[in-house]
C-alpha cells in the first residue's frame, strides 16, 4: 500500500514526521507492508498533516492527523482508503477546495515525491525542456512573450522583454572567471509576511524550478544559474540540493544537457535573512559576496547584473512557469486570466483565516471569492475587518475593495497591489494605528541604510505615530504624517522605502477612526 505524509516545512511544524513514524512503527507492528512516500503538501495547509491512501478509486486524504489519531485510522480502514474515521476527507481531487482551484504551476504538488526524477517526468516533467532544445534562443524567448507571463515577484515586469533584454546584451569580455558570460538568477528570498508559495514550489516540486531555470538559460545563452535561496528555508535547502544532484546524474544539467552540447549547471546560495536582499540588486550584491545594499538603476540587472555581466532575475514563480508554457505553448498560458494579467497566480492565504493555505487560480478571481469561498472567513470566527495583499508593503483593504478583481491594473487603481498573491486576513480586533505603526517600524528595521527617507524617514515616522497614538497635536502629526509618506514615496531608490506608504496611507483613508480615538481614557 502506497501512503503519502507530506515532508514540507508546513506538514512539519504540525507534525508530519512524528505521524509517520508512528504510523511506519503502527503498521510494523501489525505486519502492514507500507510503501511511505514524503511528499509535499497541496498546499490545504489546514488539513496538514494530511495522510493519503492509494486506492483504486485514486488518493484518499485523512487529515489533520496526529500520531494519537494512527492506531485508530489503522483499525478504520486507513490503509484501504474507506471513510468511517472521523478524518475521513474522501478522495483528495474531490476536495473543494483544491477541485475548483486551476492549477498550473501547482499541478504536480502534493502528488509526486519532490526528489523522484521519474515521478517528475511521468507526471509530464522536462517535456518543456526537450521543446526548449528543439528551437533557437529567440524561439523560446517569444513563447514566453506569448504567454504573457509578468515578474510574479510583486513587480509584473513582462518576463519575455526581460529575457530579450538579456539575450540581447553583449556580454562583458575580459580575464575574470565571469567575462563572456550570462546568469539566470533565482530569486528565492521569499521575505513577504503571508507569503510561502516559492517555498512549496521548491519543497514540493523543486525540478520544476530547475527545468524553469535551465530553459531561461538556453534562452538568453546563460551557462550558469543561481538560487538566492533565504537561510530561513532549510527543509527547501536540503530538498533543492538533493534535486540539483539527481538532475545532474541523470543529465538534465551540467556541461552537455541532454546530449544537446549546451551547458547548463546551478546552485544553491543562501541569504542571511534580510528582507532588503530580495531587492534584485541587493540580491546581486549579496550573492557576490558583499554586503546586500541596493545598487542604483541603471544599469538594469538584464545589462550588469551578477558579477557585471547580463542576467535574468525572477522570482521562483516565474521561472516556475516556464517549464508550462514551454510544453504546452504560451497561448495556453495566456488562455487563463484577465486583462493583462495572463495566467494564473497561486494566492496565498493567511493571517486569521479559518482554511490557510494555497489557492491557485486565474487572474479575475475576487478577493472575496477567495477569503470566503476557499478562506472560510476568519479563524477566530470574528468579522474580517482588514485585508493586508501584497505583502508588508502593500495596502491595507476594506470590505469595500473585497470586489475587485485580482489583476495588477484593477488593484492598481484602487491604490492596492497585488504583489506576491500574499492575502493575510485580520478580524475587527485589529488596531489599524498599530498596523501603520508596524510598517514604519518594519522599514526602520530592515533599511539598507542607502537613501535618508528610508533610513531616517522610519524611524521617524514610527515617533509620528506615537505621537498620534498619545493624542499629542494629532491635527498637526497627521498632516507630518502625510508629508513624511509622500518624501518616502518620492524620495527612496527602492520600493522598500517607495511602498511603506502603501499601509500607512490605507489605513489612515479606509480605518480613519483608529487614528482619532483617546487612547489615553481607554486604557
Ligand atoms: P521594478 O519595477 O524596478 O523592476 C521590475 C523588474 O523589471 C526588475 O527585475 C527590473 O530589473 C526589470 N526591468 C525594468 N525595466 C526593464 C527593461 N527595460 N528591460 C529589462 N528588465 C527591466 O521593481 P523592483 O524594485 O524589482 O520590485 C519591486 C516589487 O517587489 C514591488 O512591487 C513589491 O511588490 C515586490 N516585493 C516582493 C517581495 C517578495 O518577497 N516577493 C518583497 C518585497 C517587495
Ligand atoms: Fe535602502 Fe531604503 Fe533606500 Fe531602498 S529605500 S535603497 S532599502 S535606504
Amino acid at each position: 500500500v502506497k501512503v503519502f505524509v507530506p515532508r514540507d516545512t508546513t506538514a512539519l511544524s504540525l507534525g508530519a514526521n512524528e505521524v509517520a513514524a508512528i504510523l511506519q512503527r503502527a503498521c510494523a507492528d501489525r505486519s502492514v507492508d507500507i510503501e511511505l512516500v514524503r511528499n509535499g503538501s497541496r498546499g490545504l495547509f489546514w488539513l496538514e498533516p494530511m495522510v493519503e491512501v492509494e486506492t483504486d478509486q485514486g488518493r484518499m486524504a485523512y487529515g489533520p492527523v496526529t500520531p494519537e489519531d494512527i492506531p485508530a485510522l489503522l483499525d478504520e480502514g486507513l490503509l484501504d482508503g474507506q471513510p468511517g474515521h472521523s478524518l475521513y476527507l474522501g478522495p483528495t481531487e474531490e476536495i473543494p477546495y483544491l477541485k475548483n482551484q486551476q492549477r498550473l504551476t501547482f499541478a504536480r504538488a502534493g502528488i509526486i515525491d519532490p526528489v523522484s526524477l521519474d515521478d517528475y517526468i511521468h507526471h509530464g516533467g522536462y517535456v518543456g525542456l526537450r521543446k526548449a532544445l528543439a528551437r533557437i534562443p529567440q524561439e523560446i524567448v517569444d513563447e514566453v512573450k506569448a504567454s504573457g507571463l509578468r515578474g510574479r515577484g510583486g513587480a509584473a515586469f513582462p518576463a519575455g522583454i526581460k529575457w530579450q533584454t538579456v539575450l540581447d546584451a553583449d556580454a562583458r569580455t575580459g580575464s575574470s572567471p565571469y567575462s563572456k558570460r550570462k546568469f539566470i538568477v533565482c530569486n528565492a528570498d521569499e521575505g513577504d509576511s503571508g507569503t510561502f508559495a516559492d517555498r512549496l514550489v521548491m519543497e514540493a516540486d523543486p525540478f520544476m524550478l530547475i527545468e524553469g531555470m535551465t530553459i531561461a538559460g538556453l534562452a538568453v545563452g546563460a551557462d550558469t544559474g543561481y538560487i538566492y535561496l533565504r537561510s530561513e528555508y532549510p527543509v527547501a535547502h536540503k530538498i533543492l540540493n538533493e534535486a540539483i544532484a539527481r538532475a545532474g546524474k541523470a543529465g538534465y544539467l551540467g556541461n552537455n544537457v541532454l546530449n544537446s552540447g549546451k551547458a547548463f549547471h546551478l546552485e544553491v546560495r543562501l541569504g542571511a535573512g534580510a528582507y532588503i536582499c530580495g531587492e534584485e540588486t541587493s540580491l546581486l550584491d549579496s550573492l557576490e559576496g558583499k554586503r546586500g545594499q541596493v545598487r542604483v538603476k541603471p544599469p538594469l540587472p538584464a545589462l550588469k547584473g551578477a558579477f557585471g555581466q547580463p542576467t535574468v532575475v525572477n522570482n521562483v514563480l516565474t521561472l516556475a512557469a516556464v517549464p508550462f508554457i514551454l510544453a504546452e505553448g504560451g497561448q495556453a498560458y495566456a488562455d487563463y486570466g484577465r486583462g493583462r494579467s495572463r495566467g494564473t497566480l497561486p494566492f496565498q492565504l493567511t493571517g486569521n483565516i479559518e482554511r490557510g493555505g494555497v489557492v491557485e487560480l486565474a487572474f479575475g478571481v475576487t478577493l472575496r471569492e477567495l477569503l470566503e469561498d476557499y478562506g472560510g472567513g476568519t479563524a477566530s470566527g470574528r468579522p474580517m475587518r482588514a485585508v493586508q495583499v501584497g505583502g508588508p508593503l502593500g495596502a491595507y483593504m476594506p470590505e469595500g475593495q473585497w470586489d475587485t478583481p485580482l489583476d495588477y491594473e484593477a488593484f492598481s487603481e484602487v491604490g492596492a497591489v497585488v504583489g506576491h498573491g500574499g492575502i493575510v486576513v485580520f478580524d475587527d480586533t485589529v488596531d489599524m494605528l498599530d498596523q501603520a505603526r508596524f510598517a514604519m517600524e518594519f522599514c526602520a528595521v530592515e533599511s539598507c541604510g542607502k537613501c535618508t527617507p528610508c533610513r531616517i524617514g522610519s524611524t521617524r515616522g514610527v515617533e509620528v505615530i506615537d505621537h498620534i497614538r498619545d493624542n499629542q497635536e494629532r491635527d498637526y502629526h497627521l498632516n507630518l504624517l502625510e508629508d513624511l509618506c509622500d518624501t518616502l514615496e518620492d524620495g527612496s531608490l527602492c520600493a522598500m522605502g517607495g511602498m511603506t506608504p502603501n499601509p500607512v496611507r490605507s489605513a489612515l483613508n479606509h480605518f480613519p477612526d483608529d487614528f482619532h480615538q483617546d487612547r489615553t481614557t481607554a486604557s
